[in-house]
């Protein structure tokens, strides 16, 4: 499929719309931002330019574009806006830092995130999901997003700081309180974009009190998880231990360690990347689950017929594809990660046109993945798109949950055993319906991740096992 580029009446610009008028006539972009790069990738092309407060945006949305975005182009790219801001929170862990920085923390990090090593995590993902749904009442309605972030948020805690030994206190006390610092400090990236916030977040009010005691709180629950490795070194297989212990092999780092400020950036880091985007996704799943009943059935038959009653353990992934593709068209439909972005560090071309320094360039998961030429019939839930033979009849970058090149997600492995385990197990043992109800149906919030607006609402009824 060939690129097509629409010009516009200005020559040093590829099509696009005018962002302030499309504010104001109540078009998509007032619906959500997600929503208005859809349209504008169907009303005006692959690459598409408008200005946003004074600022050149660039969208590029066929998946050529995408692959020259990720592989080629980006030693002209810096961290987008967002990323930038988010170092107040963040620090400058994987997420947030530039190069060469960035690629000696991911040749540290990555060891955690083998095949091998997250075969290891098959059992804490499974354990964690069935005694999630032991707390599950049969009958009733639930939110099941909150019931996801909690679960995403106990599995990270596990598999990668074995946080049910943190000091001593029961696992619960130690999710809990992650959970709840973890919260506080979510709220701080908002307000991350907000002019002078650095100034507000250190105002006397409760607001900002509460959310310093959660930055601080949740700071001090890390570093002292650090200290107690450094006083007993011992290797716990998670993912802690195996940063302290990394030592870079790269001659110009001399063998360098992380100290342990840097530790404490890419835990947080690790700890946030990783728990909301892969509740979201779980939760969108549930929801499509239980808005396509013939789905659902088959896959319980598929999760009882390859696990029976047991939990799974990591040579089941294979065996079960329809998981598996489940989960893939949940994130086509509704990607955590709905836009990537970089900013411009040097001018340089894409179609002939020049992206001048300082311009943002967006990828957005979004628009691309509903992209009829790629997808028929788009807005059609059918994980029938994701067999091994379907997907090897698109291009690569038309469907980029995880992005790629060298910031790809470091736990793109992980993510997809959690997401087919935590569907397969749910599946097999509950039946989910939509709940019936007045503002009970989904509605999106794209903000840094794409996350149900009012949580994602279900009726759960336990399965009768055969005896
Ligand atoms: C369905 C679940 C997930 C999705 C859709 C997802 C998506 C992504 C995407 C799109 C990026 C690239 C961002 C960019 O290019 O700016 C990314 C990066 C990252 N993700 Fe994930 N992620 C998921 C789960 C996880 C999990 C479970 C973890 C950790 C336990 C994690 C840790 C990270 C980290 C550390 C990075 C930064 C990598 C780097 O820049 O080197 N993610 N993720």
């Amino acid at each position: 499929m060939p690129v097509q580029i629409q010009p516009s009446r200005d020559s040093r610009y590829p099509a696009g719309p005018s962002f302030a008028r499309e504010l104001l006539s109540g078009g998509p972009l007032r619906r959500n931002s997600a929503e208005f790069m859809l349209q504008t990738a169907r009303r005006f092309g692959d690459l598409n330019h408008y200005t946003v407060l004074g600022r050149h945006v660039y969208q590029l949305n066929h998946p050529d574009l995408i692959a020259d975005f990720f592989l080629k182009d980006a030693p002209n790219h810096h961290r987008n806006l967002v990323m930038q801001r988010s170092r107040d929170v963040l620090g400058t862990g994987l997420l947030t830092s530039e190069e060469p920085f960035h690629m000696r923390q991911r040749r540290l990090a990555q060891p955690a995130f083998l095949r091998q090593r997250i075969a290891g995590y098959a059992e804490v993902i499974s354990g964690k999901t069935v005694e999630m749904a032991e707390r599950w009442t049969s009958g009733a309605v639930r939110d099941v997003h909150a019931d996801m972030l909690e679960l995403a948020l106990r599995i990270v805690g596990k598999t990668l700081f074995d946080l049910d030994s943190l000091h001593g206190a029961g696992e619960a006390d130690g999710v809990r309180a992650m959970a709840s610092a973890v919260d506080s400090f979510m709220s701080f990236l908002p307000l991350a974009f907000v002019p002078f916030s650095q100034q507000i977040q250190r105002m006397p009010i409760p607001a900002m009190r509460r959310l310093r005691a959660g930055r601080e709180y949740l700071d001090r629950l890390i570093y002292r998880m650090i200290a107690e490795r450094r006083a007993d070194p011992t290797d716990r297989g998670d993912l802690l231990s195996m940063l302290l212990s990394a030592t870079d092999p790269e001659p110009e780092s001399a063998g360098g360690r992380m100290t342990d400020r840097q530790l404490r950036d890419e835990c947080v880091t690790i700890v946030l990347a990783g728990h909301e985007t892969t509740a979201n996704a779980l939760s969108f799943a549930l929801y499509l689950l239980a808005e396509h009943p013939e789905t659902q059935e088959q896959l319980a038959a598929e999760a009882a017929g390859a696990l029976g009653t047991r939990p799974p353990s990591a040579a089941d992934y294979p065996r079960l594809p329809l998981a598996t593709q489940v989960f893939a068209e949940a994130m086509r439909l509704f990607p955590p990660v709905w836009v990537t972005g970089r900013e411009c560090a040097t001018p340089y071309q894409v179609a002939g046109y020049e992206i001048p320094r300082g311009a943002a360039i967006l990828a957005p998961q979004f628009a691309v993945h509903r992209d009829p030429r790629f997808f028929a019939e788009p807005e059609q839930f059918n994980p029938g798109r994701f067999t091994e033979v379907e997907k090897a009849a698109r291009p690569r970058y038309s469907y980029f949950p995880f992005a790629g090149g060298s910031r790809q997600c470091i736990a793109e492995g992980l993510a997809w055993m959690e997401g087919t385990f935590v569907l397969a197990v749910l599946a097999r043992d509950w039946q989910l319906a939509p709940a019936a109800g007045a503002g009970l149906g989904l509605k999106l919030r794209p903000a840094v991740s794409l996350r149900p607006a009012k949580g994602v609402w279900l009726r759960v009824e336990r399965r009768c096992r055969e005896p």
